[in-house]
């Protein structure tokens, strides 16, 4: 069996097709579920059976379909179909690399998203343990509209022909049990069998199908596999297609991690990319995304309305309506609500990125923090140091970039610009307001603003008979200084 480890000798996946109703300059094959091309699934499906021989059928935007195989899959060989004259003619296409291959060869759609790698090896596994020629998956559907149809034997155990829609008796039209179009094919039977196709059918096509009657001629077996998942045979054709497999992807990723000890409170609203790593009692509140290779530890809790790509999150994080790109969150940290961490920022254990505060390129050691209203970026905050409200990191002087570096257990004081390169001693601290361009040594106070001056009786001399000058006056007449309430 494939599952003890003999592989089958090859795959072809069918991909040429047009996807016109996509209406995209993207190739269908390229649009995406649970943030991986729809390719990329069929191959990790394909890739279960650990076979010899991977081949694509391309045709339709190729180059933007090999440049992505070339990327996620390089394993892959591809061959051209020039013209679309039918699944049989495709499948003689994808044979071409394989003209020497004897054995198991699989046929599977490039935008079946659902499909599973264990479905293909329990196709497999029944072809093996039925010796048959041809082996296919089959689905009964409330409406088989559009598919071929399965024509069994007079006994029901064999599959007699496969009908395709428009070739259909009105009798033939009845039938609910459809073809896939996912096989396994003996090599040498597919190869006579295709030899053999005409395109005398309604749609002037080679149909692959035929390939079934052609075996049952020559008197050899084929058996069907009646999945009750029809999900997984379910093609993508449109975007509405497209938005309800995805939902169906994801609810079933969503599923599986609840199982696994993630509390998911909304999965309507949850999306996760199936890259994802879930630690054991995560939280994730409404309205959260998760994407690429991202990983939440254990007792992190995301949401609500928070994005994370490619970030990874220590345990007992806490990520609140915030945008993270690119960024790792140390544990026991806390960010949000309403932050934005762009690549390459770095929160150490313990640390804080609180609420309206942007952050690019920039490390923060344990315990540090920026909690309020401060972009901080191409700079290095050390341990235990705390940046104050409203501080700007100025790091492009218009031409080039440059870095800040902050000490550990120091302070700068609220609506500090740090204009970079620039850098702040261990323990010392900043004077709010400061516009600082020099260093700051270890242990000093740097305080770069103009000196306070108060200038008595200006109010009386250029604002006379206004409301504030009544106020002054009334003030100095009471002595005292402010009037409160
Ligand atoms: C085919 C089957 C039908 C089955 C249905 C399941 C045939 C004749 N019919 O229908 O029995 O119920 O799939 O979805 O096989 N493709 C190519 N080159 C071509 C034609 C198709 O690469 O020349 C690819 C398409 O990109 C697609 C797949 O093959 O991924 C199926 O083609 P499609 O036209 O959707 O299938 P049908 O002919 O409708
Ligand atoms: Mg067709």
């Amino acid at each position: 069996m494939a599952e003890q480890g003999r592989g089958v000798a090859g795959v072809v996946v069918l991909a040429a097709g047009a996807g016109t109703r996509m209406k995209s300059k993207t190739s269908k094959l390229l649009h995406q579920v649970a943030g991986r091309s729809m390719l990329s699934h069929a191959i990790s499906a394909a890739d279960a059976l650990t076979p010899q021989n991977l081949v694509v059928v391309v045709g339709h935007q190729r180059e933007q379909v090999e440049e992505h195989l070339t990327e996620i899959a390089p394993h892959v060989v591809t061959a051209v179909q020039e013209s679309q004259n039918g699944t049989g003619d495709a499948v003689r296409c994808g044979l071409a690399p394989l003209a020497d291959v004897r054995g198991e060869v699989v046929v599977t759609y490039g935008d079946v998203p659902l499909l599973t790698g264990e479905t293909l090896l329990e196709l497999v596994e029944t072809h093996r343990r039925h010796g048959d020629a041809v082996t296919l998956l089959t689905a009964v559907l409330d409406d088989p509209t559009g598919y071929g149809r399965i024509v069994r034997d007079d006994d029901g155990d064999q599959v007699a022909a496969i009908v395709e829609q428009k070739d259909c008796t009105p009798e033939q039209a009845g039938i609910a049990e459809i073809n896939a179009g996912i096989y396994v094919f003996d090599a040498d039977v597919l190869r006579e069998g295709l030899a053999s196709l005409t395109t005398d059918n309604a749609q002037g096509e080679l149909y692959l199908t035929d390939v079934v009657r052609f075996a049952r001629g020559r008197g050899l077996s084929v058996h069907s596999m009646v999945l009750a998942d029809r999900w997984q045979t379910e093609g993508v054709n449109d975007r509405v297609q497209l938005a309800t497999l995805n939902k169906e992807y994801n609810r079933r990723l969503v599923e599986k991690w609840q199982r696994a000890g993630v509390t998911i409170v909304d999965p309507d609203t949850t999306w996760l990319h199936d890259t994802v790593d879930l630690g054991s009692d995560v939280t994730i509140l409404p309205g959260t995304s998760l994407e690429g290779a991202t990983s939440v530890a254990s007792g992190a809790t995301i949401g609500p309305d928070t994005t994370l790509l490619d970030v990874e999150v220590g345990a007992d994080a806490t990520v609140v309506r915030s945008h993270v790109v690119l960024a790792t969150i140390g544990a026991g940290a806390s960010v949000g609500p309403y932050a934005y961490l762009r690549p390459g920022t770095e929160l150490g254990a313990g640390g804080k990125i609180g609420t309206f505060v942007e952050t690019k390129n920039a490390r923060f050691g344990p315990g540090a923090k920026a909690s309020h209203l401060s972009y901080v970026g191409d700079a290095e905050v050390g341990e235990g140091t705390n940046i104050g409200a409203g501080v700007i990191v100025a790091n492009y002087d218009g031409v080039a970039k440059h870095r800040t570096v902050v000490g550990r257990e120091s302070f700068v004081g609220s609506n500090s610009v740090l204009v970079a390169p620039v850098t702040v001693g261990d323990g010392a601290y900043v004077a709010a307001g400061s516009a600082l361009t020099d260093a700051v040594g270890p242990g000093e106070l740097a305080i770069a603003r103009g000196r306070q001056r108060n200038i008595p009786g200006w109010v009386a001399s250029r604002r006379a008979g206004t409301k504030t000058h009544q106020a002054a006056t009334d003030a100095s007449e009471n002595n005292e200084g402010t009037h409160l309430l």
